[in-house]
């Protein structure tokens, strides 16, 4: 049996988690390319370290309170991931603008993942302005990460759509749902240099020929789309 070479990865995760668990989930598969090397906190009692800990996964709090600047915190971030050699970073609910030395060191190996369908709604509170601005559909994007907020070359998108009698909680948990099956299938991509940036965009190569023409993997995945409740979806439909 041929062994599956894994990529080492490390998550910044700032608090809840569900997006680190994800990845967790998924690294538990035998056949998953990622290894997660470990989870760094900038935010003391994050629940997610938590979570991390109790699968056996090695946690830390790099606390920005404890640095004297935001160079010198993420310099201690960058040293706590090369102390995990990790190769590949993965953000999942980091709250925190990275510094551009860090954001460029890391440049084609970090990503993030973002509610929302950008390059629409960058930034926070993407729910509650998605349902100001009336879109109908709505989502989450895997990207790959530059000095920019919510700039960089996307890897991944799923949609999802916004339903009559939606207010932000029931958005966000629709979206987190998709979030969950998307990450880990974008960071499989990454790892396994299937997505990779090239001259500002993604460069997508060694895919099926169906999906490099378009095929719904790279932007919903594949559960997602039979769990979307089709009569609900019809009354959005003018
Ligand atoms: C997720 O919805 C993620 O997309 C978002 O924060 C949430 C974290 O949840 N990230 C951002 O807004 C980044 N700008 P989680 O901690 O349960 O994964």
């Amino acid at each position: 049996m041929s062994t599956v070479s894994k990529k080492r990865v490390a998550i910044l995760i700032s608090g809840r988690g569900s997006n680190m668990g994800a990845l967790l989930d998924a690294a538990v598969d035998p056949a998953y390319p990622i290894e997660i090397a470990g989870v760094i906190s900038d935010t003391p009692g994050a629940a997610g370290l938590g979570i991390a800990a109790a699968r056996g996964v090695p946690v830390q709090v790099i606390a920005r309170a404890d640095h004297a600047s935001k160079d010198a915190h993420d310099g201690a971030i960058d040293a706590a991931i090369a102390e995990l050699n990790a190769e590949i970073v993965a953000l999942a609910g980091y709250m925190r603008l990275l510094t551009t030395p860090f954001v460029e060191k890391w440049q084609g190996r970090m990503i993030n993942i973002h509610p929302a369908l950008l390059p629409s709604f960058k930034g926070l509170d993407t729910h509650r302005r998605a349902l100001e601005a009336g879109t109908r559909l709505h989502g989450c994007t895997v990207h790959f990460v530059t000095p920019q907020m919510d700039d960089g070359p996307i890897i991944a998108q799923a949609a999802v759509p916004v339903m009559i009698g939606d207010d932000a909680d029931t958005l966000a948990a629709r979206v987190l749902k998709a979030e969950h099956g998307l990450y880990p299938m974008a960071l499989k991509l990454v790892a396994e240099g299937k997505a990779r940036m090239q001259g500002g965009r993604t460069v997508f190569s060694g895919l099926a020929e169906d999906t490099a023409n378009g095929d719904a993997s790279l932007s919903a995945p594949g559960p997602l789309r039979e769990e979307i409740d089709l009569e609900q979806l019809a009354r959005i439909t003018p």
